[in-house]
């Protein structure tokens, strides 16, 4: 998922997340040199997308925060996402991020952990400057994305969990930070409407992602991982949950395979094979319409500004890339 580009923005975010990494005195290192070593592994490598600092810069345009202070918020956005990202793949046993051995690999969990808890301290240094509640909202968004994390494991193996039960999940997970990084950059401005408003749009921009990015591993379109993951991790998407809601069949077969620890490449391709004969990738589609026709009109007055207009491209080139079907109208209204 990429955003509209503005490569002086992009740039001058390289050079800040470069500065966030470095050890303020060398010298003196108490431990820190190789959580940041840990952290730059991650952050510097390549597959980086960036979408959190590009969502920060067109909301803050929607409300014309200052760009010195939404480089700022791009900053502790990114930093964020990357200790969460540290985090995940001890939590989920990740053997690979962005192409490359994991952090939790290379430097083991204790020191993954340690640089994720690292980089949260330094994003939140990164907003003292701002008003206070730019820093408690960030505050809070850490506190839900954790325990949708928790909500996350428990649900592991569960193709019982209930369709609300995946999207609070979801929205706790993606859609936290990317309401946050609406909401922190309405709060620059004190502008509290626009705030509510794009904290709304991103947390449904949020779900609408990452059911996306579960059509991806059964589609395996615009996919850098291998199909089938999520049946043979248990891992309860939400196209195996709607399929498995709608015919019992598909839910025993399903519930069978989870129980006995690993799934057989085979089981896994004729799990796949009924999931997508259930019709469960057209009603993703439709959810995903669903949820990106709610992100925009969360944005109620905001949503013809510059910025907000440049989302709904970005959105509707999110469409094209994986979908036949027609944008949502919420896309089409775009420039
Ligand atoms: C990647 O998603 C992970 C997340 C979006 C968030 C994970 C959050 C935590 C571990 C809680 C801790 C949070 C902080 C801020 C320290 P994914 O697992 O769906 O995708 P993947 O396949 O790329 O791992
Ligand atoms: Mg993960």
């Amino acid at each position: 998922m990429s955003a509209p580009r503005d490569p002086g923005f992009e740039s001058q975010i390289e050079e800040r997340l470069l500065e966030a990494l470095i050890l303020p005195d060398p010298t003196a290192d108490g431990g820190a040199a190789v959580l940041l070593e840990a952290a730059r592994h991650l952050i510097l490598a390549p597959g980086a997308k960036r979408a959190r600092p590009r969502l920060v810069r067109l909301f803050g345009r929607a409300v014309e925060a200052p760009t010195a202070a939404l480089m700022d918020l791009s900053v502790a956005a990114e930093l964020i996402h990357s200790a969460s990202l540290l985090h995940d793949d001890v939590v989920d046993s990740g053997t690979e991020r962005r192409g490359q051995p994991a952090a939790n690999i290379v430097w083991g969990n204790i020191a993954a952990v340690l640089s994720g808890d690292l980089l949260l301290s330094r994003a939140i240094q990164q907003l003292g400057a701002h008003p206070q509640p730019v820093t408690a909202t960030a505050v809070s968004c850490v506190a839900d994305m954790s325990k949708a994390a928790l909500l996350e494991v428990r649900a592991r193996g569960r193709i019982d969990i209930s369709i609300q039960h995946w999207k609070n999940i979801a929205m706790g997970k993606t859609g936290a930070l990317f309401g946050w990084c609406g909401r922190g950059a309405a709060l620059l401005v004190e502008d509290e409407d626009a705030a509510q408003r794009f904290d709304q749009c991103g947390q449904h921009f949020g779900v609408a992602f990452q059911m996306a990015d579960d059509l991806k591993d059964l589609t395996a379109v615009g996919a850098n991982k291998t199909r089938y993951a999520d049946i043979r991790n248990h891992n309860p998407s939400y196209p195996l949950l709607w399929a498995a809601h709608q015919s019992t069949a598909i839910q025993q077969h399903i519930e069978q395979a989870w129980s006995n620890g690993a799934v057989k490449e085979s089981k896994a391709a004729a799990i796949g094979a009924a999931v997508l004969e259930s019709g469960a990738i057209e009603q993703t589609w439709t959810q995903i319409r669903h949820h990106l026709e709610k992100a925009f009109t969360a944005l109620g007055p905001y949503a013809n500004r510059p910025g907000t207009t440049e989302l709904a491209q970005w959105a509707a080139g999110l469409w094209k890339r994986f979908s036949n079907e027609p944008a949502p109208n919420a896309l089409q209204k775009g420039p």
